[in-house]
């Protein structure tokens, strides 16, 4: 039989699973959903308990649809940073975890700029509400009965690990996005859990992303269908597992991606940890022992998505695309701030609130459309410009549900001024993991021999100059110094 690693995102809306050859051949893929707690206004929560149960469900169906021709070697799992998983000292969740899109912690980040003043310089980035370090603030002050029972912090796919093989671990890539990692020596930081008098104890010990930590227990065998006794690496939080399976790596320093999913990702690998100086945007450990930056635009997609249920319920996207494709360039006027759910990269504001500017009445659906797609790009471009002094950015490979918008790529291509690059395949997150699983099982020596191996082959977009495009910019520019007037 031939071998296959098996790859696990654990995103937000679900989780999805996949099956890879040694080659890079996707041979079976899986998924299930589970719900998005809302409590109260700007809380995100789920349950453990679901991520579990959805991964075990996806995982059955896809080992009946491998089984007899593949034998699985390894395991790797992603998902989505920063959220905070409580366990007790005899591992049993304390409270459902809150997630990385959570904004409850704005007093938590306050108690954290003043006790580790240096908090950007130790950890490469700024007190973001989102981050997991920050919501165990939160805990202690909120609900102290839950704080005192806590004896483990996990990341989400540490804690689906943890359920795969009853091993505590993490590793640097979700690590950097706690808020309580030392980004120089990739350890955590003890001045910053003594300032904050927290117990040490209580955070995982780090290992290499694709070093192996432990084997698929029976019990997760049975519920599961994987074979037990085969090797689960350490994985790595979502960006940087879907860059391994772009073959975004500090290999090609000038190659980073944008995504356009409901968040907008823009990512820059780094040889070095080299961070923007009031951590305007993100920097990440790699999941090869380098570093990224990273930007992310909150409403991406999402203000599309957004558009289409209030203005144009019912109505296909297609159609929506064709509307604005027949206004011109700049949109005659018309300008789109996209900050629905505040902002993250690089203004780190999660009160500016979105707008459309300059309308009149020959302005019609199109226009409105066409400036969501512009402001979106913009909103890019202002984080880009940002990590321009520090990273040599040549092409970006374009992903997401947006990317396959022809349109969309020619706009944000445009606006970026940067050779935009369409990969032949796109598994996200899920090939980065098997990736790193296959470099755990020994199939290749080491990530950068995986990435060699297995890069996706490219096709560039073409784009033109866009002088009107630029004109929009500045536009968008004078648009957000009237956001920040306006706030929510
Ligand atoms: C990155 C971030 C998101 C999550 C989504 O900082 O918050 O991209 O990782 O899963």
């Amino acid at each position: 039989m031939q071998p296959v690693s098996i790859g696990i995102d654990l995103g937000t809306s679900g989780v999805k699973v996949i099956a890879l050859t040694q080659d890079g051949q996707t041979v079976g893929s899986s998924s299930a959903t589970y719900p998005l707690l809302t409590p109260q206004p700007g809380w995100t929560e789920q349950h453990p308990s679901d991520w579990l149960s959805g991964t075990t469900a996806a995982l059955k169906t896809l080992m009946l649809e491998i089984s007899g021709r593949f034998e699985v070697i390894a395991v790797g799992v992603s998902g989505q940073m920063h959220g905070a998983v409580f366990l007790d000292s005899s591992l049993t969740v304390i409270r459902p975890a809150p997630l990385w899109n959570d904004q409850r912690t704005a007093a938590a980040c306050s108690e954290l700029d003043a006790a580790v003043p240096d908090l950007i310089a130790r950890t490469g980035n700024a007190a973001v509400t989102g981050f997991q370090l920050p919501k165990l603030l939160w805990l202690r002050q909120a609900e102290s009965e839950h704080y005192s029972r806590v004896a483990h912090l996990l990341f989400p796919k540490d804690y689906l690990n943890l359920c795969m093989t009853g091993v505590i671990a993490s590793e640097p890539s979700d690590a950097s996005g706690s808020g309580a990692m030392n980004i120089h020596t990739q350890t955590w930081d003890d001045t910053i859990i003594n300032a904050l008098n927290l117990e040490r104890s209580i955070f995982p010990p780090l290992q290499p992303s694709s070093s192996v930590i432990g084997t698929v227990t029976a019990e997760f065998a049975v519920a599961s269908g994987l074979p037990a006794g085969i090797p689960v690496i350490a994985g790595a939080g979502d960006n940087a597992a879907a860059a391994i399976g772009l073959g975004v790596s500090s290999a090609q320093p000038n190659v980073g991606s944008v995504s356009l999913g409901t968040s907008g990702v823009l990512i820059a690998p780094l040889l070095e940890p080299k961070m923007q100086a009031e951590g305007r945007v993100h920097l990440f450990c790699h999941a090869d022992g380098s570093y990224f930056l990273l930007g992310v635009t909150l409403s991406a997609a999402g203000s599309l998505q957004w558009l289409r249920d209030t203005i144009a319920p019912g109505v296909a996207f297609t159609d929506l695309m064709l509307e604005a494709a027949a206004v011109p360039s700049g949109c005659e006027g018309v300008t789109f701030m996209p900050y629905l759910s505040g902002e993250r990269s690089p203004h780190l504001d999660p009160d500016l609130r979105g707008a459309w500017l300059g309308l009149s009445l020959a302005h019609g659906r199109g226009h409105l459309t066409r400036a969501v797609l512009e402001g979106v790009a913009f909103s890019l471009r202002d984080t880009l410009e940002v990590m321009r002094p520090l990273v040599k950015l040549e092409s970006l490979l374009a992903v997401g549900g947006g990317a396959t918008s022809a349109l969309w790529l020619t706009i944000v291509g445009g606006a970026l001024q940067t050779t935009l690059v369409k990969p032949a395949l796109e598994e996200g997150p899920a090939r980065g993991a098997a990736i790193l699983a296959l470099v755990g099982a020994g199939v290749y020596g080491s990530v950068a021999a995986a990435l060699e191996a297995l890069a996706p082959r490219l096709a560039p977009v073409t784009v033109a100059p866009d002088a009107a495009l630029e004109q929009a910019y500045s536009r968008y520019q004078r648009g957000l110094a009237a956001a920040r007037v306006f706030k929510g």
